[in-house]
Order: C-alpha cells, then sequence, then structure tokens
C-alpha cells in the first residue's frame, strides 16, 4: 500500500472512529456541571421531606396482578405473542365481594389486569375462558362490557405505516419521528442526537448509562444556560408497553428544542432534562415479540424481568411489590438492583441543579398522581402537590378535553412502593408527580397512533402551567 493510500485510510478510519461520540459530545463551555462541581446549600430542613398524614385505607384490588396469564399463549422466541380472540372487559367491581372474585380469577390466572380505579377494572380474558369468566360474572351479577372484542386487531391497527408524504418528510427533516407513529429506540435516540447537532448552543445529548441488554439510556437537556435557570426532570417508557408515554415526552423535545427562541419566559428560564425512553430494552421487546411487556428483560432463572417502577430506593420491598420474577411488579433483587432505576438516581442525585419538579409519565388511567405511593400516606405538602395538579388538569382539561383524576397514588389507585416518583419526592424534589396519559381503558395500553398529537397536545399545556409555577417560587 502506498504511503498516501495508508494516510488515507487512517484517517477515514480515524474520522469513522470519532463521529459517533462527536454527535454526543457536549460543546465547549456546556459541560453537565456536576455535584462536586458546586458548592451545594446547607440541606433546608423546612424542606425535608418525612411522612406524614395517615389517610384511611380501603381495600383495593392490586391492578398489576397476574401477568402471568399471558405467558401460556407465548410461542416461538422468533415468533410475536399472538393477541387473537383475546377480549378486554370493563368490570364494575362496587358490588359487595366483586373485588375478590376479580382478585380470585386473577390468581387463578383466568384473567389479568390492565388497570381500574376504585369502582371499575379493566381486565385481559383470553378466549379458552371467555365462557367460564362470563358465567362466573353472571353468576355473581357483576356487570361488565366488552371494551376490545379482539386485542390482536388492535394491536394490528395501532401502529399503521406512514403515507408516502410523511415518509418524504422524514428524509428532509434530518430524523425520523413524526408524532403521528409509535417509533423504535433508534429514531427516538436519532432524534435526540440530530437536535444535539442542530442547536449545539442549547440541546445536549449525554448517556447516564446503559440498560440490562447494553442500549444507551439517553439524556437530552435543553437549556441556555442561565445560572438562575430552576431545572425540571422528565421521563417516559419506565413501563414497555406504554408507547404513549416516549411519544409524548419526544413532542415536548420537539417543541421546546425548535421554538427556543419564541418560547415563554417560564420554558427559557428552566433547565429541561429528558429522559424519553427508560427501559429501552423492554420497549424494543414490545415492538418484536410481546407488545404487553411491561418489565425491563433481565434474566432470571425461569421468569425475566424486573419492575423498574417497583425498584427505586424509597421504601423498596413493600406493599404492591412482589418478589417474585415471574410477577409483573417484580422489585427485583435489591433496591436499583438494575442498571435503569439506578442510572436516574445517580443521574439525579450527581447533577450540580436542584430539581424543582420530577415528572415521570405512564399510561394509561388519566391521572396525575403525587407520592406517597408506598402506603396510604400523603407528604406534608400534599396539598400544594394536588392544588398544582388540579391547574394542570385544568389546562389539560381547557385545552384537550380530556378529564385527568388529580390525587395521591396510593389513595386514588392503591399501594405500590419503590416507585420513581416516591423516590424524587424523598430527595427533596417537590413537584414530584406520575402522570397516567390517555386513555380510560377504551383503547388501555393499544392506544391508536393517531392520538399521540392530541394526547401531547393537551399535556404540554399541562407541562406550561408545572413550568409557570417552578418559576414563581
Ligand atoms: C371455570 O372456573 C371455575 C372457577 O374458577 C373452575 O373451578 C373451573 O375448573 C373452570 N372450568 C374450566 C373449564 O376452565
Ligand atoms: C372509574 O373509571 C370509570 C371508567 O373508566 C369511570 O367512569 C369512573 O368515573 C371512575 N370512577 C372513579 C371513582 O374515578
Ligand atoms: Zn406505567
Amino acid at each position: 500500500m502506498g504511503s498516501l493510500m495508508k494516510i488515507v485510510v487512517l484517517l477515514y478510519v480515524t474520522s469513522a472512529v470519532l463521529c459517533t461520540p462527536f454527535i454526543n459530545q457536549l460543546q465547549p463551555g456546556q459541560e453537565w456541571p456536576t455535584r462536586s462541581s458546586v458548592k451545594q446549600p446547607k440541606p433546608d430542613e423546612s424542606q425535608k421531606v418525612t411522612d406524614g398524614v395517615v389517610k384511611e385505607t380501603e381495600d383495593a384490588i392490586e391492578v398489576d396482578k397476574a401477568p402471568e396469564a399471558i405467558s401460556e399463549l407465548k410461542v416461538t422466541p422468533e415468533k410475536k405473542v399472538d393477541y387473537s380472540g383475546c377480549q378486554v372487559w370493563k368490570v364494575t367491581t362496587t358490588h359487595t365481594g366483586a373485588k375478590k372474585v376479580i382478585s380470585q380469577l386473577a390468581s387463578e390466572k383466568l384473567i389479568s389486569s390492565w388497570g381500574g380505579n376504585h369502582s371499575t377494572v379493566d381486565v385481559l380474558v383470553k378466549p379458552k375462558v371467555i365462557e367460564n369468566v362470563t358465567s362466573v360474572l353472571n353468576s355473581k351479577n357483576i356487570p361488565y362490557d366488552i371494551v376490545i372484542e379482539d386485542l390482536q386487531q388492535v394491536i394490528n391497527e395501532e401502529n399503521p405505516p406512514l403515507d408516502e408524504n410523511e415518509i418524504e418528510l422524514q428524509d428532509r427533516r434530518g430524523h425520523r419521528m413524526t408524532w403521528k407513529q409509535y417509533h423504535r429506540v433508534e429514531d427516538i435516540h436519532g432524534f435526540m442526537d440530530y437536535l444535539a447537532k442542530t442547536y449545539p448552543s442549547l440541546v445536549s445529548v449525554n448517556t447516564i448509562g446503559k440498560s440490562v441488554e447494553g442500549r444507551d439510556l439517553k439524556v437530552l437537556r435543553i437549556s441556555d444556560g442561565k445560572p438562575t435557570n430552576k431545572a425540571i426532570f422528565i421521563d417516559g417508557g419506565i413501563h414497555a408497553r406504554e408507547w404513549i408515554s416516549p411519544a409524548v415526552v419526544t413532542y415536548f423535545i420537539n417543541q421546546f428544542a425548535e421554538n427556543f427562541d419564541v418560547e415563554s419566559d417560564d420554558i427559557k428560564n428552566i433547565d429541561w432534562y429528558f429522559l424519553p425512553v427508560v427501559n429501552p430494552d423492554g420497549y424494543e421487546y414490545t415492538h418484536t415479540t410481546d407488545r404487553l411487556w411491561r418489565k425491563n428483560r433481565r434474566r432470571y432463572s425461569v421468569c425475566v424481568g424486573t419492575d423498574l417502577n417497583r425498584n427505586f430506593g424509597y421504601h423498596w420491598g413493600g406493599k404492591g411489590a412482589s418478589n417474585s420474577p415471574c410477577r409483573d411488579i417484580y422489585r427485583g433483587a435489591a433496591a436499583f438492583s438494575e442498571p435503569e432505576s439506578k442510572a436516574i438516581a445517580d443521574f439525579v442525585g450527581s447533577i450540580a441543579t436542584k430539581f424543582s419538579a420530577y415528572l415521570t409519565y405512564h399510561s394509561y388511567g388519566q391521572y396525575l398522581l403525587y407520592p406517597w405511593g408506598y402506603d396510604n400516606v400523603v407528604p406534608p405538602d400534599y396539598k400544594e402537590l394536588q392544588a398544582v395538579g388540579e391547574q394542570i388538569a385544568g389546562a389539560i382539561k381547557k385545552t384537550g378535553g380530556s378529564s385527568y383524576s388529580v390525587g395521591s397514588s396510593s389513595g386514588l389507585l392503591y399501594p405500590a412502593s419503590g416507585g420513581s416518583d416516591d423516590w424524587a419526592k424523598s430527595q427533596g424534589i417537590k413537584y414530584s408527580y406520575t402522570i397516567e396519559l390517555s386513555d380510560t381503558g377504551r383503547y388501555g395500553f393499544v392506544l391508536p397512533a393517531s392520538k399521540i398529537e392530541p394526547v401531547a397536545r393537551e399535556n404540554l399545556a399541562g407541562l406550561r402551567v408545572l413550568a409557570h409555577q417552578v418559576c414563581k417560587e
């Protein structure tokens, strides 16, 4: 090989190696400050969070129970789980004993629960047991509606291919995100890198860890760098099957990054940190194999996956979490045993800025939930969380018409310990909310992609209310 040739090859290889890191590299003067680099204020005793007012408890159906019902449907690993003939029913549970009957059916693995509230529960019923469950409910006079007649059909129609115009636009735009479709992790991460490249003085991307299977956990920051800025952390996709969540979080990113110059002062006076896909392994698995997968993809001897939203280190292992890896609400081997939850904790703990708010987007049910989740108790400042939650719900309703219920997660739903919102609150982050996006059960987890824009738009209005509150304080 001639020496010129060698140099050309060397240059080519060097740039190929460097190119990928370059995209992700933070711009000069834009390094995210670490806690050790900045003098921290003394902890403010008045802000210290302690467990407070105890509310009365009420027996509720553990909504996440009995995912095992699904596993029998599994075919070969390369094939997708087929939900043909599976139905989703909304069952009324206000009759005496109805909750017991549902729990019993769930423990016999005849049904699995999707979600619900104190008066109804949505359950998935497999074709083989439809007759049996029907006769049980009828014999106990428990009313129900069939909401989804054939789950596989809804899954098939949920995420239709883009039309030609959209595909052409995608090619011209420099990234593939559309908000007319649910996208794979590659598209979401590509979009984040695109923004960092396109707006280097405003947007930066940092990989804060790796998933169990080695995928990047990418955080995107939007900040004009003013030292007086407040800070908000937002994540999505902790639960794999809740596709609307990463779609909505990336919609926020797009709005703020592409329109920053004309955005409100509230938006400009905040350092925004977004982790749109907390659970990339699970998310990919819902695209390739099982649409209804919830947990991460950690392999155990028999079963797979930890529920990342039971793995955070505040009251870890308490109520509403399971110690069995075969359950959908498995808490993991220890608090922060999973790299995905650990990465969030390490990151929030390492960054110099004190976050004023932590928002974690889930689906479904249309709830704005604040701590505590671990038990039916509320923090001392719960009235403020309730009031701000109601303002957010008001803005959502006014913008898009959807009604969101506001309350503590244990009170409005059921106790669930080891949640990320409880942990964030325990770290002194005042406005910590779990937001359960649309809908209220018509489609549940398999919300059609045509709903992404309306759901995102009304929730952006809600986010503006929170931004205003944070900037006011
Ligand atoms: C139907 O359900 C009942 C009660 O759960 C159970 O005892 C029975 O074995 C079931 N029958 C069939 C055919 O699955
Ligand atoms: C529970 O959900 C049902 C349907 O999703 C709704 O009609 C009802 O108002 C809800 N009840 C409460 C107490 O939130
Ligand atoms: Zn969730």
